[in-house]
């Protein structure tokens, strides 16, 4: 039986999956800088509203809401008007990174003297409960869990985020930068994740091209070849049946 699937509404990116993520799964976007790991998020949480009426939570550890606001009007989505239906749920996370001292979230409290990863997860999971999110984005993921210098600590803290956001019932897409080092070519945490959607630009050629892959989707026949993809004044678009070479 092929497990229920939650489709990103990007139709080439979701035929390669076999219409979606699987339903309550959590898959990490790995991929460089202006990659579109946001856009790819924004995009799932939208069209979850317009299309299916799933409601949404995207969490930004990094860019604030006016400038991501204002990044996503570009293509037509206007997150204010969304956020007043009650659809949207927009949670500026980005004060974590401001501790030590009182950390908050809106008005829930997610550390005292420093960040703490259950306050957030906390934070996370009475939003979800209250709004009724069936999809969740947390972009990005570096500024929560690399605080951890420690590998056993950072992966428990992982862990902990992950078993929150399975209990949530959501779908969930967590975002996370590309290693820098050349020595390994993943992170760490695609190993416990559901699936990993990687994005790059690559030389082909003389031209840079856009590049999308499922490194990893469990219970999924997924199509692992690299697609060509682009970004337009509609988002994201796939073209799952172009090869590179
Ligand atoms: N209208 C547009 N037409 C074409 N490309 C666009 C348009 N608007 C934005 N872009 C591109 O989309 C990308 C924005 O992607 P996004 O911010 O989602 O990347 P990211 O992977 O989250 O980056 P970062 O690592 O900096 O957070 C940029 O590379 C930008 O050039
Ligand atoms: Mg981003």
């Amino acid at each position: 039986m092929v497990q229920d699937r939650v489709p990103l509404g990007i139709v080439g990116l979701d035929r390669m999956i076999e219409g979606g993520i699987p339903k309550g799964r959590i898959v990490i976007v790995v991929g460089g800088p202006g990659t579109g790991k946001t856009l790819l998020g924004m995009q799932f949480v939208i069209n979850g509203i317009k299309d299916y009426n799933e409601n949404g939570i995207f969490v930004s550890l990094e860019e604030n809401k006016r400038h991501l606001y204002q990044a996503m009007n570009r293509f037509s989505w206007d997150l204010n008007k969304l956020e007043k239906s009650g659809k949207f749920t927009f949670v500026d996370a980005s004060p974590i990174r401001r501790s030590p001292g009182e950390v908050k979230i809106g008005k829930y409290v997610v550390g005292k003297r420093d960040f703490s990863m259950l306050g957030f997860i906390n934070t996370i999971e009475q939003l979800a409960d209250s709004t009724e999110a069936a999809r969740i984005v947390v972009d990005p993921l570096a500024t929560l869990i690399f605080q951890y210098a420690d590998l056993y600590e950072r992966r428990n803290a992982f862990l902990d985020l992950m078993e929150s956001l399975t209990a949530t019932g959501a779908t969930c897409m967590v975002t996370m930068e590309a290693p820098t080092q050349s020595t390994k070519d993943f992170v760490e945490e695609e190993y416990l994740a559901h699936g990993t959607i990687v994005m790059q630009r690559m030389q082909i050629g003389r031209a840079m091209t856009r590049v999308i892959q499922i490194r990893k989707m469990r219970m999924t026949a997924a199509d692992d070849q690299p697609r060509p993809y682009k970004i337009d004044e509609s988002g994201i678009n796939v073209f799952a049946d172009e090869t590179l070479f």
